[in-house]
């Protein structure tokens, strides 16, 4: 067919003047426009997804939301630059030449080309929708979280492998449901992504996270505060740092909860209950430093303030927080053992030879040297130790301990990330970081001049049992004085002014 534009000699003035081409007309248009249905198509069927969906996913928000309004938008972008530059180049050449990107549907060679065209479009849209529902699925799983998207997060993901809710999705505790967590997780999302590729993220990542949710939306979820756990049984297995690695146990009844079932909470969860709010002010980010608590019953609505001597000044109303599981549970995923701690599981599960003389300081020492990194931590780790061992009487154990104590170290300390349990303290207990001494210690007085109840060593736990062998077969229902394997007691000190999960100062 002859382009009208060009006529034939012979027709004279009679030819027909063409309609002014659309300037939408043209390739890159083209392009836009596919991508936009594309993305159209990919919008409807993730906002389909999300609200027929019973378990959201929180993820699915930031790929319906964000990243697929992005291509829309790309998409739309190229639409108009399409014509923008069409417009451009017609008015330049003022219809001298053809049009250079005119889509034209006469010309043959173009034809097989749109053909072409067309078919890819369509398997884009297919695509695009299948694209879309696999990253959904791909998005919310624990691997996306801790290896792909959040390397930096490496050390979470790996002690989160060891720990109870190994099994939970990171999801569920850091984003979860509902609109409103994820426009913050949404923005906090989009700020770590960027923070993640331009490389300056903190190392440590900060602790406790700022906006992390409730714990009434994520723990008790699964678990409920007015569940009656009764007493605990727990073994603390210890050695201590001397010649012969003297073992000492402690074996103790945790009173997690001592009510009667169906009487008023008494005991450790008694802070859950939903009749107490227990308020307190911190004064440092990491919330190790309580001058300032509130006990209000919710029942009659009467409160209580205890306060340090020090701190005489009303806290910021703002800089409240109310207690909830993750004051004292706040490593439920992410524990950094101490590398005593560590040391002393391996001693007990024998992996760490007690055959070596003072093998729990050694240890240790070879764990917390100077600027180890990731790279050279095995062999200076190897050389310490075989320092310490050079006896040829050694030779048959000390293998397999070195191996352990490299192994302990690669998993529980992170030198690139400067993570480990000295920037992560763990609020359960009080021994190597104040933890519950952060309130009960003598130090908080209400007006009336009275003490935080439970200060003293009996009312959370019993020593039912402690000290090494034989020993260790008798209990005592009504609780042992605990005997120190450091010596008498200081009453002044707390136990974490001495203990730090290292060496002992
Ligand atoms: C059972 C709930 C739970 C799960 C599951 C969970 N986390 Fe956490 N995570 C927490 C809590 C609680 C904190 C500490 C927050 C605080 O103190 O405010 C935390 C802290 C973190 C931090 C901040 C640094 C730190 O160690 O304190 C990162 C990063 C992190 N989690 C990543 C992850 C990743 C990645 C996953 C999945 C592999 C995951 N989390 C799974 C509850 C959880
Ligand atoms: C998706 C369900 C789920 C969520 C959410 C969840 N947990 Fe758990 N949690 C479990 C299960 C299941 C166990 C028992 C695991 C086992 O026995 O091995 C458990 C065990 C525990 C234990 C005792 C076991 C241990 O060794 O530590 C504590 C404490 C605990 N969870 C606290 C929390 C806290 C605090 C949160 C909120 C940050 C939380 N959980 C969120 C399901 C959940
Ligand atoms: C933020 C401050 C704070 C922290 C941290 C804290 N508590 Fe408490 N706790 C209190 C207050 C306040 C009371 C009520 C004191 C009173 O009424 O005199 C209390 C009461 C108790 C009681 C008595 C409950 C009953 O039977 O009536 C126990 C047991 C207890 N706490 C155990 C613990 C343990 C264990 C930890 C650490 C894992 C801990 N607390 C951490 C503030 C705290
Ligand atoms: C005052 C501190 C404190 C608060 C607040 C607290 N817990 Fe606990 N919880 C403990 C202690 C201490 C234990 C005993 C086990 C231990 O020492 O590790 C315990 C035990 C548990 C156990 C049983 C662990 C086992 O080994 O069977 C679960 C589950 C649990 N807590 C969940 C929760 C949940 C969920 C919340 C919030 C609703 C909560 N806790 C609030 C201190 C606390
Ligand atoms: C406010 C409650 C509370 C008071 C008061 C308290 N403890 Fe504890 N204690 C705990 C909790 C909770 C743990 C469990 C920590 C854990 O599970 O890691 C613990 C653990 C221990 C352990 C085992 C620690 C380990 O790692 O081997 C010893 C020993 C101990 N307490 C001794 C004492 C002595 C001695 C006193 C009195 C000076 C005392 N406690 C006062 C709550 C308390
Ligand atoms: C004056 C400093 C000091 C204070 C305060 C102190 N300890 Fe110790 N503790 C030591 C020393 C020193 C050892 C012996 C260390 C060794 O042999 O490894 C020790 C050993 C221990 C051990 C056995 C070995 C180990 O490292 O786990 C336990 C358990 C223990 N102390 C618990 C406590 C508890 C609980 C408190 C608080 C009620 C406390 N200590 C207060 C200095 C102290």
């Amino acid at each position: 067919m002859q382009p009208p534009s060009n006529p034939a000699p012979d027709s004279g003035a009679t030819s027909v003047p063409r309609k002014p081409r659309s300037h939408f007309n043209n390739w890159i248009s083209a392009i836009g426009a596919v991508f936009s249905a594309g993305a159209l198509v990919s919008f409807a069927f993730l906002v389909w997804m999300d609200f027929s969906q019973r378990e959201k996913n929180p993820y699915l928000g930031i790929l319906t939301y964000v990243v697929v309004p992005i291509f829309l938008i790309g998409g739309i972008a190229m639409v108009l630059f399409g014509a923008w530059a069409q417009r451009r180049y017609a008015l330049k050449h003022a219809g001298d030449r053809p049009d250079r990107w005119q889509i034209d549907f006469g010309d043959l060679k173009q034809r097989r080309y749109i053909f072409i065209f067309a078919g890819g479009g369509v398997m884009f849209l297919l695509l695009s929708a299948f694209g879309s529902y696999q990253t959904y699925h791909y998005s919310e799983s624990t691997q996306f979280c801790g290896e792909v998207c959040h390397k930096a997060m490496n050390p979470e993901l790996i002690t989160y492998k060891r720990g109870a809710h190994a099994r939970v999705d990171c999801v569920e505790c850091h984003i979860g449901s509902g609109a409103e967590w994820f426009v913050k997780a949404k923005i906090n999302g989009t700020h770590q992504l960027i923070a993640y590729t331009l490389d300056n993220y903190k190392r440590p990542i900060e602790t406790p996270i700022k906006n992390l949710r409730p714990a009434q939306d994520i723990c008790e979820k699964c678990h409920w505060p007015e569940k009656f756990h009764g007493n605990i049984d727990v073994n603390y297995l210890h050695f201590a740092s001397d010649k012969k690695n003297t073992p000492y146990t402690a074996r103790i009844l945790m009173h997690v909860n001592t009510s009667a079932p169906g009487g008023p909470a008494g005991g450790i969860h008694w802070h859950v209950n939903p009749d107490n709010r227990v308020e307190y002010y911190a004064t440092d980010d990491k919330r190790q430093d309580i001058p300032w608590m509130r006990v209000t019953n919710m029942k009659d609505g009467t409160s209580r303030t205890f306060r340090t001597e020090k701190f005489k000044s009303d806290p910021p109303a703002a800089g409240l927080r109310v207690m909830d599981c993750m004051d004292c549970h706040n490593r439920p995923a992410h524990t950094f053992p101490t590398a005593n701690d560590s040391v002393e599981r391996a001693m007990a599960s024998g992996a760490i030879s007690t055959k070596l003389p003072n093998i729990k300081r050694v240890a240790v020492q070879a764990m917390t040297q100077k600027d180890l990194t990731a790279a050279d931590a095995p062999a200076k780790i190897a050389e310490f130790m075989k320092g310490k061992y050079a006896d040829a009487e050694f030779a048959a154990v000390l293998p397999a301990s070195i191996t352990k104590v490299q192994e302990i170290f690669a998993t529980t300390i992170f030198p690139e990330r400067k993570a480990d349990w000295r920037v992560y303290p763990n609020n359960i207990g009080h021994k190597d970081w104040p933890g519950c001494f952060r309130c009960h210690d003598d130090k908080h007085k209400s007006s009336a001049g009275e003490t935080v109840r439970a200060s003293d060593c009996t009312t959370c736990h019993t020593i039912i049992s402690q000290g090494r062998g034989a020993e260790l077969e008798t209990l005592s229902a009504k609780g042992l004085k605990f005997a120190h394997p450091g010596g008498e007691l200081d009453p002044d000190l707390t136990c974490a002014d001495c203990h730090n999960g290292g060496i002992q100062k």
